[in-house]
């Protein structure tokens, strides 16, 4: 067997926690290889919602074990507000679950310094989550990071002390008042205290050589899905650089953070919004800053699902996708959202770039470069309810004009397409 992968091509948001749900069935094994708790993965079903931030999306189904792998890093306290969240559902995530013991921790003073470098860079702000991602990304290449295996060490607290030190000496250099630091509005003190009872718990789970049980399951013919978090576009290399996240978003990043050869890769599913949303600062080339964007914003609940920030909004970036499509070897696409662009009598779709006059033909280095413009076509928008569509074939003809335009131009078939925000609003072709 190999890893078939579920990853964004935009930048982040693009659906990636319901679809990685509705293909759960399918799977024995899900497993996230990279990020952290700037994720945010929403589920519905039933009339419920939840968010997950760590935990993988398949964790909803009893028969599959859900995989933190090794590329992760984790903040406790964050991974179990989620596991109590489940448990409330009357869920016990504890049973269908498994932590790399390869995994980076996220100490409370990564957090502390994430927002000491994002107030110091001023009118430069990433926009980052302040989860504390790039400082512990930093430490564990700087190979000063805590791995979660340690916390079983009769020396992990002494481990623990030395990084925060380091970490103290670091706040100090740039003068920040650490006297006024606040942690999800706990102060710091109370969330220290929070994260060693949170370390406590997780000695209860179940810590494991991820990367051996992952590819022992390929070796015995069970079936594994990697679910990617943020976006090809927040990719560390190939994003819109220093705007990005500092994880490897893209298919490359499954073999580093499950520990699967490239040989183990399988199908690799694109997912991707009908439109573009970003959240955080960075160029954003078909952004709209005017009503339309406005539409886009409360017709799609465009508010991030970990930050609750407004989502940027703008039409349909086919050469950005292109792009991200190449980086990935994506096999079918998913599109997502399509019920957000029922209002609209006319749609709008960037096929190039103009950049100083000349047309490009290739994705910009910078997409930030001042005379960079974006080039539309302009398509008829369906402009009617999707509600009681069964299936792809069923849909309206302007809607799949939409889809026919963009898998010509990109070359590849978009084989699921996604309604609404439930399990069920999923239409899947074949
Ligand atoms: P992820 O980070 O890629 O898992 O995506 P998020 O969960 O952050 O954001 C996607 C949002 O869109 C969530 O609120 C989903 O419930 C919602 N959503 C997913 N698919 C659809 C869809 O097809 N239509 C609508 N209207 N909402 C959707
Ligand atoms: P999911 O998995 C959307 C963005 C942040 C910021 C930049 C860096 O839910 O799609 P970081 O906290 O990583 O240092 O922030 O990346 N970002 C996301 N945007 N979805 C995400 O995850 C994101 N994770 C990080 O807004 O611009
Ligand atoms: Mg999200």
């Amino acid at each position: 067997m190999k890893v078939d992968v579920i990853l964004g091509l935009q930048w982040g948001d693009e659906g990636k926690g319901k679809i990685v749900d509705v293909f759960s069935p399918r799977y024995d094994v899900i497993a996230r290889f990279q990020g952290g708790p700037n994720a945010g993965h929403t589920i519905e079903f039933d009339g419920k919602k939840f968010v997950l931030h760590t935990i993988p999306s398949g964790i909803f189904h009893k028969n599959s074990m859900n995989v933190i792998g090794n590329g992760v890093i984790i903040d406790p306290v964050i991974l179990f507000r989620e596991i109590d969240k489940l448990r409330e559902a009357g869920m016990n995530p504890a049973d269908n679950l498994l932590i790399a013991n390869r995994a980076h921790l996220i100490l409370p003073t990564h957090r502390l310094l994430d927002a000491v470098y994002e107030s110091a860079k001023k009118d430069a702000k990433i926009g980052s989550t302040l989860k504390g991602i790039g400082p512990t990304y930093t430490d564990k290449y700087a190979r000063n990071g805590i791995r979660v295996g340690n916390i079983c060490y009769p020396g992990f607290r002494k481990m623990y002390e030395s990084l925060k030190v380091l970490h103290m000496q670091i706040i100090n250099s740039y003068g920040s008042d650490t006297g006024s630091f606040t942690l999800d509005n706990l102060p710091f003190d109370e969330y220290e205290a929070l994260w060693f009872e949170s370390i406590e718990k997780m000695k209860e789970l179940k810590v494991v050589d991820a990367e051996v049980f992952i590819n022992k399951s390929l070796a015995e013919g069970r079936s594994v899905l990697a679910e990617g978090a943020q976006g090809t576009m927040l990719d560390v290399d190939f994003g819109s650089y220093p705007f990005v996240t500092s994880s490897s978003t893209v298919a490359a990043g499954v073999c580093t953070g499950l520990g699967v050869s490239p040989h183990n890769i399988g199908r690799v599913f694109g997912i991707f919004k009908a439109y573009c949303t970003r959240v955080g600062s960075g160029p954003f080339p078909t952004e709209l800053i005017n009503e339309t964007g406005n539409r886009l914003r409360e017709g799609g609940r465009e508010f991030g699902s970990t930050t609750g920030r407004p989502r940027r909004c703008g039409w349909l970036d086919l050469p950005a996708l292109k792009y991200s499509i190449m980086l990935n070897g994506v096999d079918s696409l998913i599109m997502m959202k399509a019920d957000v662009m029922n209002p609209f009598e006319k749609l709008s779709v960037c096929t190039s770039y103009r950049e100083s006059g000349k047309l490009l033909n290739s994705y910009p280095f910078e997409l930030s470069s001042e005379g960079l413009e974006p080039l539309y076509t302009e398509m008829e928008g369906w402009n009617t309810s999707l509600d009681a569509r069964n299936s792809i074939a069923d849909l309206p003809l302007p809607l799949k004009n939409y889809i026919k335009f963009i898998e010509d131009f990109v070359e590849l078939p978009i084989d699921t397409v996604s309604i609404g925000p439930d399990r069920l609003e999923t239409l899947q072709r074949g």
